[in-house]
């Protein structure tokens, strides 16, 4: 497909419609999990405009800073510690509507204020999660976790 992405303006839900087919299309015939990765978080942040998108990727013991698009992260997160760790040890989404109530949150940037993080599951085991942080309070509910799932999910099998 052509790499120009068709962006809507309608209401959250018509904007994941939108760019959904755009996802599944732009994965379509590419093997390469890097290259996916890379595209779902150009996409994202090309359509919602969100402060930082991005997935971390688990080696072994930890989560690894993998393709992001926005400002620079931390590089590493441990198993259980902060939205993203909790959402890998418990294998479940997890919405923030503010990150300062959050225990443990880890603050890549202060300037990050809700969150949202969806695993990435394949054989019932989290192989990556997907982390997307807004500059605004309340931002993700039940849509976005429901749309952002059916994104990890065209990813999962590329996932080893
Ligand atoms: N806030 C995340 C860390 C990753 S950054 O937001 C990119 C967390 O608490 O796990």
């Amino acid at each position: 497909m052509a790499e120009d992405l068709i962006i809507s303006s309608g209401t959250k839900a018509e904007q994941y419609e939108t760019l959904l087919p755009q996802i599944k299309a732009l994965i379509e015939g590419e093997p390469d999990l890097i290259a996916n990765l890379a595209n779902i978080t150009g996409a994202l942040k090309e359509q919602f405009g969100w402060f930082w998108v991005g997935f971390y990727i688990v080696r072994q013991e930890e989560l690894v800073l993998g393709p992001f698009q926005g400002p620079v992260a931390c590089t590493r997160i441990r198993k259980g510690k902060g939205v993203c760790g909790s959402s890998w040890e418990s294998a479940i989404a997890i919405i923030v509507p503010d990150v300062e109530k959050f225990p443990g949150h880890i603050a890549c940037s202060s300037l990050s204020k809700s969150e949202i993080v969806i695993p990435v599951i394949r054989n019932n085991t989290v192989v990556a999660i997907l982390d997307v942080d807004s500059a605004t309070l309340n931002t993700f509910d039940s849509t976005d976790q429901f749309y952002l799932e059916r994104i990890v999910d065209m990813i999962e099998w590329l996932c080893r």
